[in-house]
């Protein structure tokens, strides 16, 4: 197939692009570089021996947008023409969503609905969209599962939310949609080779690129948020992913909705709730000695503990994690220790 990628010079979208031209697809890639780097996709090339197309382009510039699929608008079937999209495209620090919440509902759901738009002119109705474990909100019981009402607690959570909400009413209206929402719970690590990975700007507001931050000596030490929780150690449980896992994840849904009109929800997850110390004390195995750190008190609009419940995309797509916490903390510190300042080291 054809895909169009957005985001795909992002953390998940590079990673996808790579598991994509490996799989042998053809990969266009639309993104305005507004949290990456073109540096990315140099290095999914040199890991591949493939290149991804690259268009710098942003969402919210229907124009331009419609004239990337104007110039790959074949007939149906034939190689010029886009077969399906994965949308990665959006912003997605939850404090900045918080006092910034119009700019996160424009880039996040005009940028999607100009999307939808330019696809459904060009005849293109096959979507695999990035959604978030953050639907689910505060009051469902774990593990997740897909058919729980959703209900996000802050704004970037509901741009998540009011996609999925347009995406299903798109799909109800003309069963010639091929949609999947996929639900991520929290993607780490890097690809095996640590040439590409998590390059955040600023600080980090992820407890992973955190660590490996204070790991590589650019923070001085991480501070953990509550340790009074009710969980065996005291700390927040999350459902961490591979981030390979994941991109392998995307191939499998979008070759399965390639063959199938409708709309799926699937959660991408392992199922297995690690906490805050199980993540320190697996980074520390892998860089070799102990990292400091403080308790300190609890981040406003964290959840206690959530995991997934994966077993509609092992059932359907044939999916599952296969990566442990430590390859995944070995992973993301590979590509850290040899890209101390991400990207721009290049
Ligand atoms: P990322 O910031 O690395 O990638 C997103 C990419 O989208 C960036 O390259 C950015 O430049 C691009 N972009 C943003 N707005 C754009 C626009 N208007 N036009 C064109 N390009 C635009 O983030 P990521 O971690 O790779 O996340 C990818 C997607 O997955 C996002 O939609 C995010 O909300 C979602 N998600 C991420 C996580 C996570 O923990 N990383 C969890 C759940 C869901
Ligand atoms: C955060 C977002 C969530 C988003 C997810 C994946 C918030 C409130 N939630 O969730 O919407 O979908 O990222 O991108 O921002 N931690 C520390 N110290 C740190 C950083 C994190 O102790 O410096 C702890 C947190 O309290 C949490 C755990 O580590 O218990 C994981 O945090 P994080 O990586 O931010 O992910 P989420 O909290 O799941």
């Amino acid at each position: 197939m054809k895909v169009l990628v957005t985001g795909g010079t992002g953390y998940i979208g590079s990673h996808t692009v790579l598991s994509l031209l490996e799989a042998g697809h053809d990969v266009l890639v639309v993104d305005n570089l507004a949290n990456s780097s073109r540096e990315s996709l140099s290095r999914v090339q040199e890991i591949s021996g493939r290149t991804a197309v690259f268009h710098a382009v942003d969402l919210l510039d229907e124009p331009a947008l419609r004239e990337v699929f104007a110039r790959n608008s074949g007939t149906e079937g034939s190689h010029s023409r886009i077969d399906a999209v994965i949308h990665f495209a959006g912003l997605k620090a939850v404090g900045e969503s918080v006092s910034q919440p119009l700019r996160y509902y424009h880039n996040n759901v005009s940028g999607t609905i100009n999307l939808l738009r330019v696809m459904d002119d060009y005849g293109v109705r096959t979507l695999v969209f990035s959604s978030s474990a953050t639907v689910y909100g505060e009051s469902n019981p774990v593990p997740y599962i897909e058919k729980m009402e959703i209900g996000a607690n802050n704004p970037y959570g509901r741009t998540k939310e009011q996609v999925e909400d347009i995406l299903s009413d798109v799909g109800a209206a003309d069963s010639r949609w091929h949609i999947a929402l996929l639900r991520y719970f929290n993607p780490v690590g890097a690809h095996e080779s640590g040439r590409i990975g998590e390059d955040p700007l600023g600080i980090p507001n992820n407890l992973v690129p955190f660590i490996a931050q204070v790991a590589v000596g650019r923070r001085e030490k991480l501070m953990i948020f509550g340790g009074d929780y009710d969980t065996p150690d005291g700390t927040c449980l999350r459902d961490y992913i591979h981030v390979m896992d994941l991109s392998e994840g995307h191939v499998a849904a979008v070759n399965h909705v390639a063959q199938k009109a409708g709309v799926f929800r699937w959660n991408l997850g392992s199922g297995i709730g690690s906490s805050v110390f199980d993540v320190l004390h697996s980074f520390e195995r892998a860089v070799g000695h102990e990292l400091a750190h403080e308790i300190t008190g609890r981040r406003a609009g964290d959840l206690p503990a959530f995991w997934a419940d994966p077993s509609a995309a092992l059932a359907d797509l044939g999916w599952s994690t296969s990566k442990t916490l430590d390859q995944m903390c070995q992973d993301h510190w590979r590509w850290q220790k040899n890209n101390p300042q991400g990207y721009t080291t290049a």
